[in-house]
C-alpha cells in the first residue's frame, strides 16, 4: 500500500469565486436605540453595529440559498454541470429531514446534474466552515472527479425581543472552490476546538429564536478563539521556522461577526496571546503589569480587556477594519457572518495590495465548534471585487422604519411551521432575480418562485 503524499494533490485549492446574497432591506441601529428605548449608541458603539437586514415571511432558508447560488453561477457564467459537489452550512432548519441542498438541487437537475456530493451542516454558526472544510477535503481527496463545489453559508439570524435582538442579521454567502484559486487555503495549519456549552441552543422547534446565555457565548468565543490561535500559531511556527510567531505574521484577520465590537476584542486578545509567550518584549510593554493575571481571570478583566484594545488600535484598522465593513452594515448571519467578513475584505481593499497577503480566519458556532485557517492571496481578486460590488449593493437597500422590522418579526413569530399558506409580504420587497416564497402547501412542501 503506497501512501498518498502531498504531490498527488492538486495546487492552490481555495476560493475561484464569491457571490453575497443580503435581503433588500435594513434598519438604522441609531433608530433601533430610540424604538427600544435603550441609551444612545448602546447599539452603534457598544456592539459596533451600522444596519440590521432583516426579512419578511416572503423569503426563507431555501430561497435565499436559491438566490445566492443562481446568482453565482450566472455572474460568474458557471456550467452547472461542473459542478461536483455542493455543501450547504446553515442552522435555520425548516425540515428536521430534508435537506437545503436537496432543494437547490432543482437549479441542477434543470441542466441534466444529478450527481453532485455533498448535504447539510450544522451546528450554530460554524456548519459553514464545517461545509468549507468538506469542499476543500473532497478537493484534495481521492473522491475528486475533478469538477468545482460550492459551499453556502447561509442563515436567518433572529432573536426574540431583548437584549439580543439588535443582533439579528440575514445573508447567504456562496463561494466556487476549485484549484489554482486566487485565494488559497494554506495547508498543514487549520486549528480546531470543540466543547460541550450551553451559551446558544434552539432546542425549540416552534420557534426560530434561540435560548442565549450572551455574557456567557462572548466568554466561550474569546476563550475558543485561543485555543484556536494557540494551536495555528504552534503549526505556523514550525511552518515558518520561527520560534514566536504572532500577529506581526498575519496581514489580516477575518472573525465570526455576530457584532463588531466581540472581533475588535478578539484582536485585541490574539495580542495578549502574544504577549504570554514574548511579555519581555517592549512592544508590549502596557501589558506588563498583567503578566500575573490567571487564565480565568483574564477573561474577565476589564483592565486588561480597556489595555489590549487600546494597544491594537491602529493594528485594528489596518488588519480587520476591511473584514469588518460588510457585517456591521447587515447584522448577524450566522454561518454566513464570517464569510461575509472574507467578502469585505476583497471588496474593501483592492488586489495590489491583497497581493502575497496572508489572511487569517476564524470561524465560531456555539455549542461549540471553533477553528481556525489562513488564506494566501496569491491571484488577482478584482473579478471578484468587481461581481460582489457590495458597497454599491448595501447602499441600494431600503432602511426601514423599526416598525417595519417588528412588524415582520411578529408576522414571522405568527406564521411559523405553518401549512396551506401564502406568505403576506409584500412582493415590492423582493428585488429582481431573488427567488421567494410563492405559497406553502398543506403536507408543508414550498414552492418558489423568482422574480423577473
Ligand atoms: N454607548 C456606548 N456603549 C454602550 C452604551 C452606550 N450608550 N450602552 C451600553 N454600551 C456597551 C456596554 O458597555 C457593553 O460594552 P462591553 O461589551 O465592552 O462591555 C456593550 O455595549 C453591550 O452592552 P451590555 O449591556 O453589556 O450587554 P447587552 O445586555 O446589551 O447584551 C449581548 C449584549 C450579550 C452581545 C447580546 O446582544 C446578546 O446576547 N447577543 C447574542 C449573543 C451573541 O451574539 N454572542 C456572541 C457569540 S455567539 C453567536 O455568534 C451567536
Amino acid at each position: 500500500m503506497t501512501a498518498t503524499t502531498f504531490e498527488h494533490y492538486p495546487e492552490n485549492v481555495g476560493i475561484l469565486a464569491m457571490e453575497m446574497y443580503f435581503p433588500s432591506r435594513c434598519v438604522d441601529q441609531s433608530e433601533m436605540e430610540t424604538f427600544d428605548g435603550v441609551s444612545a449608541g448602546k447599539y452603534t458603539i457598544g456592539l459596533g453595529q451600522e444596519k440590521m437586514a432583516f426579512i419578511d415571511d416572503r423569503e426563507d432558508i431555501q430561497s435565499i440559498c436559491l438566490t445566492a447560488v443562481h446568482n453565482l453561477m450566472e455572474k460568474y457564467n458557471i456550467a452547472y454541470t461542473d459542478i461536483g459537489r455542493l455543501e450547504v452550512g446553515t442552522e435555520t432548519i425548516i425540515d428536521k429531514s430534508k435537506s437545503v441542498k436537496t432543494t437547490l438541487m432543482t437549479l441542477f437537475g434543470e441542466h441534466g446534474n444529478y450527481e453532485i456530493e455533498g448535504i447539510d451542516t450544522t451546528n450554530a454558526c460554524y456548519g459553514g466552515f464545517n461545509a468549507f472544510s468538506n469542499a476543500v477535503n473532497w478537493i484534495e481527496s481521492s473522491s475528486w472527479d475533478g469538477r468545482y463545489a460550492i459551499v453556502i453559508a447561509g442563515d436567518l439570524a433572529l432573536y426574540a425581543s431583548g437584549a439580543a435582538r439588535p443582533t439579528s442579521g440575514a445573508g447567504v454567502v456562496a463561494m466556487l472552490i476549485g484549484k489554482n484559486a486566487p485565494i488559497v487555503v494554506e495547508r498543514g495549519l487549520r486549528s480546531t476546538h470543540m466543547e460541550h456549552a450551553y451559551d446558544f441552543y434552539k432546542p425549540d422547534m416552534h420557534s426560530e429564536y434561540p435560548v442565549v446565555d450572551g455574557k456567557y457565548s462572548n466568554t466561550c468565543y474569546l476563550a475558543a478563539f485561543d485555543a484556536c490561535y494557540n494551536r495555528y500559531m504552534g503549526r505556523l511556527g514550525k511552518a515558518l521556522n520561527k520560534e514566536k510567531p504572532s500577529m506581526d505574521d498575519i496581514d489580516y484577520l477575518v472573525c465570526h461577526s455576530p457584532y463588531a465590537k466581540l472581533v475588535n476584542k478578539s484582536f485585541a486578545r490574539a495580542s495578549y496571546n502574544d504577549f504570554l509567550k514574548d511579555p519581555e518584549n517592549e512592544k508590549f510593554a502596557p501589558l506588563a503589569g498583567f503578566k500575573e493575571v490567571s487564565y480565568a481571570e483574564s477573561l474577565e478583566n476589564r483592565d486588561l480587556e480597556k489595555a489590549c484594545v487600546g494597544m491594537t488600535k491602529a493594528g485594528y484598522a489596518q488588519k480587520v477594519g476591511p473584514a469588518a465593513f460588510v457585517p456591521k452594515q447587515i447584522g448577524n448571519m450566522y454561518t454566513a457572518a464570517v464569510w461575509s467578513g472574507l467578502a469585505s475584505l476583497i471588496s474593501e481593499v483592492d488586489s495590489e495590495t491583497l497581493k502575497d497577503k496572508r489572511v487569517l480566519l476564524y470561524s465560531y458556532g456555539s455549542g461549540l465548534a471553533a477553528s481556525m485557517i489562513s488564506f494566501r492571496i496569491t491571484g488577482s481578486t478584482d473579478g471578484i471585487k468587481q461581481k460582489l460590488n457590495l458597497r454599491e449593493r448595501l447602499a441600494a437597500r431600503t432602511i426601514a422604519k423599526p416598525e417595519d422590522f417588528a412588524e415582520a418579526m411578529a408576522i414571522r413569530e405568527k406564521t411559523h411551521n405553518v401549512r396551506d399558506y401564502v406568505p403576506s409580504g409584500n412582493l415590492d420587497h423582493i428585488a429582481s432575480g431573488v427567488y421567494y416564497v410563492e405559497k406553502i402547501d398543506d403536507k408543508w412542501r414550498r414552492f418558489y418562485k423568482r422574480k423577473d
